[in-house]
């Protein structure tokens, strides 16, 4: 049976984007896998609930998440996502006071009960040349640095691969009831 994989992304003016459909690319060249990629404004809760494994990604913005993706998961947060691996990527400029998102994205991810199927990425930007750009690059004069499309693709190959692999699905997380429902299968019949 084929195994569902969503690529979600938010993107304000296009990298982000690419890097999703590059994974999603990626994630498609494994026999047995499928893979949709949807915007958070277009990605419906039954394409959610049908996958099986969910990539979540986003821009970074002021050194953080973008306020859009915070918005995106109060919006989802109301479903439990055990038995769903996840993965989270995001694009920034590739410098150690760059920030980023995806940490935080990984996070919410696990609070929501999905388990990271790899340590979350993160794809590269390059301010285009100030000769180009006109002067200082400006926001949206930010293109991505050159491979991080082909990196991505085969990162999405790899997460196919292990994906289709991993014969143990993910738990999902017990609720209270179904612990107690367990306790009570342990316990000696009544004599
Ligand atoms: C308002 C704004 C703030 C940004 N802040 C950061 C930042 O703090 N650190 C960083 O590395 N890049 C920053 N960037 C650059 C973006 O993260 C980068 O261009 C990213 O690839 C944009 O993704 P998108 O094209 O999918 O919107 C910022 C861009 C914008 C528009």
């Amino acid at each position: 049976m084929e195994r569902r994989a969503l690529v979600v992304f938010d993107s304000r003016w296009g990298n982000t984007a690419r890097i999703a459909e590059a994974l999603a690319r990626g994630l498609r060249q494994v026999p047995g896998v499928t893979a949709t990629c949807r915007s958070i404004a277009q990605v419906g809760s039954d394409e959610l609930e049908l996958a099986s494994l969910v990539a979540i990604g986003g821009p970074t913005e002021f050194f953080a998440e973008s306020s859009s993706l915070k918005r995106f998961f109060d919006r989802i947060g109301g479903f439990d996502y055990g038995g769903k691996f996840g993965f989270a990527f995001d694009t920034h400029v590739n410098s150690p006071l760059s920030g980023g998102a995806a940490g935080w994205i990984e996070r919410r991810m696990r609070a929501l009960g999905f388990q990271p199927i790899a340590p979350h990425r993160s794809a590269y930007t390059v301010p285009r040349p100030a000769s180009e750009a006109g002067g200082w690059a400006r926001a949206g004069q930010i293109d991505l640095s050159p491979g991080m499309e082909r990196e991505f693709e085969a990162l999405g190959t790899e997460l196919g691969r292990a994906f289709l692999e991993t014969r143990l699905h993910p738990t999902r997380a017990k609720s209270t009831a179904d612990a107690t429902r367990d306790e009570s299968r342990s316990l000696p019949a009544p004599s």
